[in-house]
């Protein structure tokens, strides 16, 4: 039987789906730019936080090439399936609020959708702020997110995507809604999934996700809030190009003062 936290946004459901489900994107080559940005300031050994790794495929790849990574991720069920890849990245579960005794780090990243999944901009003040606690000073932060003028300028529309796995074919239909004036973004996901033959019933549910989206203004104002500076808006990874309004992903890329 499948219950309600199993559908939850990143339950188990979607945590068993998510590295089929985000594996045309090249991890690797995104932290090729990663290693880039954070620069020369991170040696081999420098301490990494992944702040809403998910299934840590950052943090497994940043941790092969020499670095000291912590993943940290709200989603028991997301930390599972990262813990379940041979690494030597501590993983966490929970809120960083809640994580008081991490750090200081080096540098510390949240990629993907993390800060979209944030109510309002108090939450996304604390959240910077929770990060400026846990970080040496100096030390860089890169956060990815949605860029609302991309979204307002071209709304996302249905999308079918089909996967092949060893759970046997997926298909994903994404179905986006919205309200601008509240800067919601929702996006229900219908998944079916059918088994290599009769080796077990198809499967089809529907989860969704609802994302605050934050004007590049909002981030910035809390960002300096929480005390960092040189505030840069790049596009999202692995282009990480001055940003547009057509750029659906965003990277700030920002220095503890
Ligand atoms: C789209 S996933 C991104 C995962 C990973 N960073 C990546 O790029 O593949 C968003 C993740 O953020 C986590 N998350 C959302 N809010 C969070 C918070 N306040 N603290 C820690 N993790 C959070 C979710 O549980 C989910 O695993």
């Amino acid at each position: 039987m499948t219950t309600d936290s199993e559908l939850s946004a990143y339950g188990r459901r979607f945590a068993e789906l998510y590295d089929v489900i985000r594996g045309y994107r090249d991890a690797a080559g995104e932290v090729d730019v990663l290693q880039a940005v954070f620069g020369r300031s991170l040696d081999k050994g420098a301490t990494i936080l992944d702040l809403g790794c998910g299934t840590g495929l950052h943090a497994v790849e940043l941790a092969k090439r020499g670095y000291k990574v912590t993943g940290i991720d709200l989603s028991a069920d997301m930390i599972a399936v990262a813990q379940q890849k041979k690494s030597d990245v501590t993983f966490l579960c929970g809120s960083l609020a809640e994580h008081k005794e991490l750090g200081p780090f080096d540098g510390c990243m949240s990629l993907g959708n993390v800060i979209n999944c944030l109510d309002n901009m108090d939450s996304l003040c604390a959240f910077f702020e929770s990060v400026a606690a846990v970080l040496k000073p100096k030390s860089r932060f890169i956060c990815e997110c949605w860029n609302p003028i991309a979204v307002i300028k071209t709304p996302p529309t249905r999308v079918v995507r089909n996967y092949e796995s060893k759970a046997g074919k997926i298909a994903r239909v994404a179905l986006p809604k919205w309200d601008f004036m509240k800067q919601e973004l929702e996006i229900d996901y219908d998944i079916e999934i059918t088994p290599p033959k009769n080796s077990a019933p198809a499967a089809r549910y529907r989860i969704n996700h609802h994302l605050c989206l934050f004007t590049p203004l909002e981030i910035e104002f809390c960002l300096k809030r929480a005390g960092f500076e040189q505030i840069e808006i790049r596009s999202g990874l692995p282009e990480f190009q001055t940003a547009g309004e057509d750029d659906r992903m965003l990277a700030v890329n920002c220095l503890k003062s």
